[in-house]
């Protein structure tokens, strides 16, 4: 599986760092090509000649080459690669991840990397087990890195702990197993939206919904682990979005997420409509704060533009449409209908009958049903999971389609 994959090895300073010349054999053996950035402590512990001669290209360690002035790109290295394996990763250069130090070459490419990350920490057990290295360690986790476990074994101290970098053997079985199971949405373009719509009455007043975006980043961040390239168009929300490959673009009103989705929808390859768009705004909004009068007050509405129905209009061979329903009776009817009007592929019915399902919640149950007729209901748990089970099935469609 890693035949022709791009990855770029980072090398930092630990003992361990012996190793990182076998694993660069091992890479190289498979057939990846490998490109070494090594830290400037990595260099004391194994020279650049090495490794240069193992991977055949030369080390990358400054942001300049000194003698020639060629500067070095971090963003076209993070472009370029399939894969970005940090072993031994330090205590050190772990805590520079997590924090957005990026005071070297590795920590910068780091940054600017949208390719998985996998991470392999090498270091003393009571290093290891210090409260700021777990905890640095659950920060990468959260931004969507892998974290290769180190050992337990005997340690450069003479001690014997957990803190050992795993075998080279194991790193690359660990990066085959990735490449052959993950990222079935690697190379496609995902426009997500997610939350609610605001539609202003006055400065200080809206037309709004429950819609937390909880749902909508799920599915950003399920996709973006597949290896999708993601354009999450939230609504106003609170959540935030962790994974490197999800570009997020804030917008308030139904108009203004249409035009955002609009600016997008050409170079997507799949669009997943989850946001509670309001299909309703005043017809005008006042400047002004309006003033209780006593008085009854009648406020006017004019339609929103059908963000779903227009995309499924536009739609070309090989795009995916996914929309979702919210309903409180005939759901199934009602989404079916939903499904035909807007040229859905799938439409994804969550009842509001349902305890654990749709606003607010960390769950959610849900029946998803394909315009190609097969319907499955996904029962209730975490909408992470929710997300990641529609993910697989946008996924088939494609697979079934090539
Ligand atoms: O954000 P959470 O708190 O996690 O809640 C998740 C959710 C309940 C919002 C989500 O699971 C969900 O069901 N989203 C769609 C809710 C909805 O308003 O559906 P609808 O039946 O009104 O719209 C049908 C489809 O058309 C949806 O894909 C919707 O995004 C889209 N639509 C609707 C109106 C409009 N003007 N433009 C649209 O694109």
């Amino acid at each position: 599986m890693l035949k022709g994959k791009h990855i770029i090895l980072g090398i930092t300073g630990s003992i361990a760092a012996y190793k990182a010349a076998y694993l660069l054999r091992l890479l190289i053996k498979q057939g990846a090509e490998v490109q070494v950035v090594i830290t400037p402590s990595g260099k004391e512990f194994i020279t650049p000649v090495t490794l240069s001669s193992l991977s055949g290209k030369p080390v990358i360690s400054e942001f300049f080459t000194a003698n020639t002035g060629e500067w070095h790109s971090h963003v076209d290295l993070g472009l370029w690669a399939d894969a970005l394996l940090i072993a031994p990763a330090t205590a050190s250069t772990i805590g520079k991840m997590a924090h957005g130090i990026a005071d070297n070459m590795l920590v910068t490419t780091y940054l600017s990397c949208k390719a998985p990350v996998f991470i392999a920490p090498a270091m003393d057990l009571d290093m290891y087990a210090h409260a700021s290295t777990q905890h640095n360690l659950d920060l990468l986790r959260s931004y969507g890195n892998r974290i290769i476990e180190p050992a337990t074994g005997e340690l450069a101290s003479h001690l014997t702990g957990k803190g050992r970098m795993e075998e080279p053997e194991k790193i690359v079985e660990i990066l085959d197993r990735f490449f052959e199971t993950a990222q079935p949405l690697r190379g496609k373009r995902v426009l997500i939206t997610a939350g609610p719509t605001y539609e202003k009455i006055d400065p200080v007043r809206f037309i709004g919904n429950y819609s937390s975006g909880k749902m909508g980043f799920a599915l950003a961040e399920a996709c973006a682990e597949a290896g999708a390239e993601v354009v999450l168009v939230a609504g106003p929300v609170s959540v935030k979005e962790k994974h490197t490959a999800i570009h997020r673009v804030d917008v308030e009103s139904a108009v203004e997420m249409y035009n955002a989705v609009l600016a997008e929808y050409d170079r997507t390859d799949v669009a997943i409509m989850c946001a509670a768009v309001a299909d309703y705004a005043p017809e005008t909004v006042s400047d002004v704060k309006l003033k209780r009068t006593g008085e009854e007050r009648v406020l006017r509405l004019k339609p929103n533009p059908d963000i779903a129905a227009e995309l499924g209009r536009r739609k070309r061979a090989g795009q995916c449409l996914v929309g979702f329903a919210l309903e409180t009776n005939d759901e199934e009817a009602n989404a079916r209908l939903k499904m035909e009007k807007k040229n859905l592929d799938f439409i994804v019915l969550n009842s509001l009958r349902d305890a654990g399902a749709g606003f607010r919640c960390d769950t959610n149950k849900v029946t998803v049903i394909a315009r190609e007729g097969s319907e499955v209901e996904i029962p209730c748990k975490p909408k992470t999971e929710v997300a990641a089970d529609i993910v697989n099935m946008v996924a088939g469609y494609f697979a079934n389609k090539d």
